[in-house]
């Protein structure tokens, strides 16, 4: 069996690796993610080509933040990128002259976790990636659900305030806005703001002119009472929309990843409270168990990768 080429396209960087079939990576590489679409372009077409090497390559897989077409290479919209209707696929195959299959990111961590990592045992699964965004991935009776056109999972987009803050997605109140590193930073900077036990994480803001999601992390692995109070806030948001999708999707795992899921324990305890008193049927209902992901930050590449070398299996 060939190996595949995934690429990841975060927030801050672009990650590639050829990965073979057992979800292993043989090669990889990271470059920073450009801000402008076009050199954003150049610099996935340019990876693919450093990754691809001597031996044969089955197909590239590109997970991207977006809504994605059900042929897998448009992006209809993405929230935190300038693309609308984006021929993504097409461009890239044009200029790089192979088979380029586009997903949507968090379907690409989520399907890796499912065949390599946290999901492997289960056969209904649900993965939220907590980073810039809120992604999400559902595994139902062993097979990865996208939606009749696509673009279903889109979990971060959820309502979960009626009249809510505004999300990049065009609606209000989103899960995205109080699940996300962007809403952990938010409400570490009003807990700063309050004084008390945000004094600790004013004085890390004064210090260096702003708090970024690594600062947070930091004070959040030392224990710092003002930076846990935003993970609590955070992680009851997660647990209170991991509630209502049980109501619907009823899965017997629920899977975290993202940078801010490397707050571990701290983040899934808010999780479970908030879910178990949210939960419809509570106390009835058999509790699904939550947990981290396993393949960090190689998820996305790993899961693009895999979901290329299925399509070309479907596709034979
Ligand atoms: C986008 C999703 C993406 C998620 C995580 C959201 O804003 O709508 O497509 O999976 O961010 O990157
Ligand atoms: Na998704
Ligand atoms: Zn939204």
């Amino acid at each position: 069996m060939a190996h595949a080429i995934g690429i990841d396209i975060g927030g801050t960087k672009i990650a590639g690796a050829v990965v073979d079939e057992l979800g292993r990576i043989v090669r990889q590489e990271r470059v920073p993610t450009p801000t402008d679409t076009g050199a954003l372009e150049d610099a996935v077409v340019a990876m693919i080509g450093t990754l691809r090497g001597g031996e044969e390559i089955a197909a590239v897989g590109v997970a991207a933040a977006g809504f994605i077409d059900a042929a897998q290479s448009t992006v209809y919209y993405a929230p935190n990128i300038d693309w609308r209707n984006e021929p993504f696929r097409e461009k890239l195959e044009a200029r790089t002259g192979g088979t380029v299959v586009v997903d949507n990111d968090a379907n690409a961590a989520g399907w890796a976790e499912f065949r390599f990592g946290a999901g492997r045992l289960v056969s209904d699964m649900v993965m939220l990636t907590v980073g810039t965004g809120v992604g999400g991935a559902i595994v139902a009776g062993d097979r990865l659900f996208r939606g009749g056109f696509g673009a279903g999972a889109e979990l971060g987009h959820l309502r979960l305030v009626p009249g809510g803050l505004a999300c990049g997605c065009g609606q209000f109140g989103c899960l995205e806005q109080y699940g996300s590193g962007r809403a952990l930073l938010r409400m570490a900077n009003e807990i700063a703001d309050a004084g008390g036990i945000g004094q600790r994480l004013a004085r890390v803001r004064a210090e260096q002119g702003a708090l970024d999601g690594g600062l947070v992390g930091d004070l959040i692995q030392q224990q710092d009472p003002g930076a846990i109070a935003a993970l609590r806030q955070l992680g009851h948001w997660l647990g209170e929309a991991s509630a209502s999708l049980s109501a619907v999707l009823d899965p017997q795992r629920f899977v975290f990843g993202g940078g801010v899921a490397a707050a571990g324990e701290l983040l899934l305890e808010p999780i479970r409270e908030a879910y178990l008193e949210h939960l419809p049927a509570r106390g009835y209902h058999p509790e699904p168990d939550f947990v981290i992901a396993e393949l960090v930050n190689d998820a996305g590449v790993v899961g693009a990768a895999d979901l290329a070398r299925v399509w070309v299996a479907d596709h034979a």
